[in-house]
């Protein structure tokens, strides 16, 4: 690895990381702001997209493509969908879907355009350090599928759809986004999501309460990824 993007989709996802650094350098570009640190030798590049599967897949290609970055961490929040996953609990993505994609009106199964997949997977690489790292640090991670759509789900409803669809245990709205590119690209990556809420009627109330403390264990437990890499 000669460059490390750390990408979360909301300033809040990734305050609780910059935190960390010293002396970061603010390049602007495509409406949006690029943090470049150094950390021990490593050049690390930091942005947060703006919410949704459109912003996170631009900025992915943006620190990948301009910055020249050679792999991707994705820190941030994520509804909880797997009943083990409590509020602040961390989750580990091994493979991705796009909840919301849909031409099953052609008689292709849900979150499948022609071309591409159902479900990608993130790096085994990475997840076997950060599995080590919470091991080390007795963590209790769940590594499982990530459903991505652009929607906040709120209701039961929506929540058992993409349960009995995907067998999701979490779901978000960036993170299928971000692996598309990276697998295009040919660029490992890995995605950390902790719990805010449980996709259900009180989500909003929740997401609000647990955003920023959340959004801490994702980013703190990255940042000790982040040595070990
Ligand atoms: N990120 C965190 N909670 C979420 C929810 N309920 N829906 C979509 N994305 C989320």
């Amino acid at each position: 690895m000669t460059k490390l993007a750390i990408m979360g989709a909301m300033e809040e996802e990734i305050e609780p990381l910059l935190s960390y650094f010293e002396n970061v350098n603010t390049v602007e570009f495509a409406n949006n702001k690029y943090y470049e640190v150094n950390y021990d030798g490593l050049e690390i590049v930091i942005a947060y997209s703006k919410i949704g599967k459109v912003f996170a897949s631009l900025t992915a290609a943006t620190m990948i493509e301009k910055f020249g970055c050679d792999t991707l961490l994705f820190s941030g929040v994520a509804g909880g969908i797997n009943p083990e996953l409590k509020i602040g609990d961390l989750i580990i993505a091994d493979k991705l879907c796009q909840h919301d994609l849909d031409i099953t009106a052609f008689g292709h199964p849900n979150g499948y355009v022609p071309g591409g997949k159902v479900f990608i997977q993130t790096s085994e690489e990475l997840r076997t350090i950060a599995k080590k790292v919470a091991l080390e640090n007795n963590l209790k991670v769940i590594e499982g599928t990530i459903a991505t759509g652009d929607q906040f789900v709120h209701s039961t409803e929506r929540k058992e759809f993409i349960q009995k669809t995907f067998d999701a245990d979490a779901l978000e709205m960036e993170g299928a986004s971000v692996a598309v590119v990276c697998d295009a690209l040919n660029i490992p990556y890995f995605i950390l999501r902790a719990i805010s809420d449980t996709a259900d009627m009180d989500a909003g109330f929740d997401f609000d309460e647990f955003l920023k403390s959340s959004a801490k264990n994702s980013a703190d437990y990255l940042i000790k990824i982040v040595k070990e890499l």
